[in-house]
């Protein structure tokens, strides 16, 4: 029972916190002249992440991210939930495709952890940075 509960609050924690980050991050686009195509990956860019994600989930994925990329990308392959977590960058462009969303929004989502390499990119990664609480 006790489980549940934490389970339950820590889903809708999570949740709240990814949209409420997910609307920050669109809003910010908006803020900076982007076209809707490019809010609506702001929108998108992180749903593919598990809602099982943890605080020492994204706490481990950043500090992989800027000490072992190799090791992140090693990391990102299986189903647990922090591989998951890993890969949602990945994960969130293949929902995005299934839903018929434009090779645009796919390509921004499935790179939003990559080094930006066009104005597109650098907008996105510039928005995410500005929407963290
Ligand atoms: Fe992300």
């Amino acid at each position: 029972m006790r489980e549940r509960v934490q389970q339950t609050v820590r889903f809708v924690v999570a949740r709240e916190g990814d949209t409420r980050h997910a609307e920050r991050t669109a809003a910010v686009l908006r803020e900076l002249g982007a076209d809707e195509e490019l809010v609506l990956a702001g929108l998108l860019h992180d749903r593919g992440k598990p809602s099982r994600t943890r605080l020492w989930h994204r706490v481990a994925g950043v500090l992989l991210a800027r000490l072992a990329p190799g090791l992140r990308k090693r990391l990102a392959r299986g189903e647990s939930t922090f591989a998951l977590y890993l890969d949602h960058a990945h994960r969130g462009a293949a929902q995005a495709q299934i839903e018929g969303r434009s090779p645009r929004v796919v390509r921004l989502i499935a790179r939003h952890h990559e080094s930006p390499r066009d104005e597109d990119e650098h907008l996105l990664a510039r928005a995410d940075r500005e929407a963290l609480p």
